[in-house]
């Protein structure tokens, strides 16, 4: 692209001050990687960098853009966020689930189900103080919520695009999992509503796994998963359904002041659910060393890895991130930490946000003809399939949505990928077989299959 064609799509932009002077090759060209450290030949481009979010530059969020394999420029742009509150997209969903590289020990191989195969996939760590993101207060980690989130992340986009004028009016999707549940449905609205005035979001629709939509729903669910795949003894099932149940306990649990009956009831859940099974995924093998190292147990257990997912892949990326090499080659910087962490330690996030029911914005999205998808990988009991299920079900029956496509399987391959209902064009539930609490991670083909049905705005292959 020329600089004036450049240019001239950028003025379709409110924020013009940065561009006034210099043209927009320039910005995103000190952005691009030329090779990241262990990394094999490959023929897309990288980028990665920061974008201030506040006038005083203080606060700068970091991005990690993994261009399409092929023709770019007719691919669309996919925004990435993982959830905690708190966790980084880059280590999580770029370097674990569904980014072009995984680590392992001191290279990257390749991820062959990587989702740049479809789309420009541009990863972000949200808010500051998660990953490579800063501010030079701290005091700016301090009361960090859903809302100013949503606003940081609409603002991040708005200057993004000063840097990268060729994605400006590409189709934008935006995708997530787990607490991004909140930040996602959060993110479309504010785009929604700016569109209003100005509109320079081509927004296509959202996907989210595995996401927090609605609080008791999604974590009353819990105590059913476990006691249906042998996890708690029925008696134990009882007392979690009706002594305490699991919505209650993180409500007083993030109060301060847990019950009695509470504390009662999850020591007895703790003891027969096991610290050596991952609640993220209740068949999957669970990473020793980093087992060990949370419960500061010293009785190692034989390590198994799996033939086609590495359980430790955590522990590779936070070794690998944490090279100077590697933070070198991505301009990444730590500021006031010393560390990058898979998880915030200076982050101080408004934890009963979590409270907050974003299930009606989803509802507003949909109403607004934006394409949703929800889906889940069905081994986890953090946020189980049957409360997103119940979610969507209701969604659709307070809209009045039809089912267009009745529960049914769907296939990759020549196998059952998982179960899929859609409700009127617009609204559509999966499940996925076999996939942890991060589907890419665990079922990376089937999560391929996913996303290209769902960029496509196709429902899922009933056939192989
Ligand atoms: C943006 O793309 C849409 C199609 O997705 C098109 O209708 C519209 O005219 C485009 N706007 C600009 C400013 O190019
Ligand atoms: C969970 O517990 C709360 C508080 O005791 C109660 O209001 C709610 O109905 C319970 N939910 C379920 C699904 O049992």
């Amino acid at each position: 692209m020329s600089h004036l064609q450049c240019l001239t799509m950028a003025t379709a932009l409110i924020l013009l001050q940065a561009l006034s002077t210099v043209s927009c090759s320039i910005l995103s060209r000190a952005d691009r990687i030329t090779r990241l450290p262990g990394q094999p030949r490959v023929g897309f481009q990288q980028y990665s960098g920061y974008v201030t979010i506040d006038d005083k530059k203080q606060r700068a969020l970091f991005y990690y853009l993994a261009e399409a394999e092929t023709k770019p420029i007719s691919k669309p742009l996919v925004l990435w966020l993982n959830g905690g509150p708190g966790c980084s997209s880059l280590g999580v969903g770029a370097f674990s689930e569904n980014g072009p590289f995984r680590p392992k020990g001191s290279v990257l191989v390749r991820n062959l189900h990587s989702w740049n195969q479809e789309a420009n996939m541009l990863y972000l760590e949200t808010p500051v103080g998660v990953g490579f993101s800063y501010a030079t207060e701290s005091s700016s980690y301090e009361g960090v919520n859903d809302k100013i989130t949503a606003k940081d992340n609409l603002v991040f986009l708005q200057k993004w695009f000063l840097k990268f004028p060729q994605y400006l009016n590409r189709s934008l999707f935006i995708t997530g999992e787990s607490y991004a549940g909140h930040y996602v449905p959060q993110l479309a609205q504010l785009m929604i509503q700016y569109n209003k005035k100005h509109n320079l979001f081509n927004l296509k629709g959202i996907a989210i796994g595995n996401p927090v939509m609605e609080f008791a729903t999604d974590f009353n669910s819990r105590a059913e998963y476990f006691w249906s795949h042998g996890l708690i003894l029925d008696p134990t099932y009882k007392m979690f359904t009706s002594y305490c149940n699991y919505s209650r306990y993180v409500s007083e649990y993030y109060r301060g002041s847990v019950s009695s009956m509470c504390t009662k009831v999850m020591s007895q859940v703790s003891i027969e659910t096991s610290r050596f099974v991952d609640k993220y995924d209740v068949t999957l093998d669970v990473c020793i060393p980093s087992v060990l190292s949370q419960s500061k147990v010293v009785n190692p257990q034989p390590q198994q890895v799996g033939e086609t997912v590495d359980v430790c892949v955590e522990d590779e990326t936070v070794n690998y991130l944490n090279r100077r090499d590697v933070q070198k080659a991505l301009h990444a910087r730590l500021v006031g930490t010393r560390k990058w962490a898979v998880c915030s330690n200076v982050l101080d996030y408004e934890v009963l946000d979590v409270e907050v029911p974003t299930i009606n914005i989803v509802g507003s999205l949909v109403k607004a003809g934006v394409p949703v998808l929800v889906y889940s990988g069905d081994q986890d009991s953090v946020i189980p399939l049957t409360g997103s299920r119940t979610l969507v079900k209701r969604l659709a029956e307070e809209l009045g949505l039809r089912t267009t496509v009745p529960y049914r399987v769907w296939f990759a391959g020549q196998q059952v990928g998982g179960w899929t209902q859609v409700y009127g064009n617009t609204l559509a539930f999966a499940t996925v077989r076999g996939a942890a609490h991060e589907v890419p991670f665990s079922q990376p083909a089937r999560a391929l299959v996913l996303f290209k049905a769902f960029l496509g705005g196709r429902p899922l292959p009933e056939e192989f």
